[in-house]
């Protein structure tokens, strides 16, 4: 309801305590900064927290004076490897602030995905959405796989890929070759199950689930 956000729309928690925004990301050990773009008519704190245990507190979503004025706030904090589930919580019974987007800087970040908690203006319950893992162009094949997949790039804008097992730990990574339209990945030595294949640009990065079988 209240214009300037990005995408297609923004998280709007209800006014109260605990409400919450939770995402899952996967990535090394290390310093991670997150990045929150909100808007708020007053001062609506929040926890950060991971894998359940409070990592900052009372970060300070100051208010932007109206709903339609937009601004970042962020904070660094160290973490381990893995995946790991990131909620953003309110502390004040005015809920949170409207959440625009959640930005991750960490080693061999990888996004995995957005849920709200608990139930959103309007009484619809959104429990989770699955984002950006088989949205775009890009098609690897034949998938699951035992020996090789072919990573198909229509468009010739990554630099380098990192596959990650699902504990969100880097396994194999490669550059790429300017105008490649096709990768091919020698996966014989992976022991089976689910792997996530990031493949980074210097503007995007794109993430791809494939099945070691
Ligand atoms: C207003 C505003 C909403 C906001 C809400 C709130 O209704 O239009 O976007 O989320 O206030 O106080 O949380």
């Amino acid at each position: 309801n209240n214009v300037g956000f990005t995408g297609s729309g923004f998280a709007n928690t209800a006014n109260a305590t605990g409400q919450g925004v939770e995402w899952k990301i996967g990535g090394s050990a290390g310093n991670y900064t997150f990045n929150w773009r909100y808007a708020s008519t007053s001062n609506r704190p929040g926890n950060l927290i991971v894998n359940g245990s409070v990592v900052a507190s009372n970060i300070a979503f100051n208010s932007t004076g109206i709903w339609t004025s937009w601004t970042t706030v962020s904070t660094t904090v160290n973490l381990p490897l893995g995946v790991k589930t990131v909620r953003l919580e309110a502390t004040t019974s005015s809920g949170l602030g409207n959440i625009d987007y959640m930005e991750v800087t960490g080693p061999d970040a990888v996004e995995l995905s957005c849920a709200s908690s608990g139930k959103m203006a309007g009484g619809k319950e959104v429990l989770s959405i699955e984002q950006n893992l088989e949205n775009t162009k890009v098609s690897i094949y034949p998938n699951p796989s035992s020996s090789k997949i072919a990573v198909v790039l229509p468009i010739s804008k990554f630099n380098n890929y990192v596959i990650y097992d699902i504990s969100g730990r880097a396994t194999m990574s490669g550059q790429l070759k300017d105008n490649l339209d096709k990768l091919d990945i020698d996966i014989n030595h992976l022991s089976k199950g689910i792997y996530i294949i990031s493949l980074k640009g210097n503007q995007t990065t794109e993430t791809h689930k494939f099945i070691k079988k």
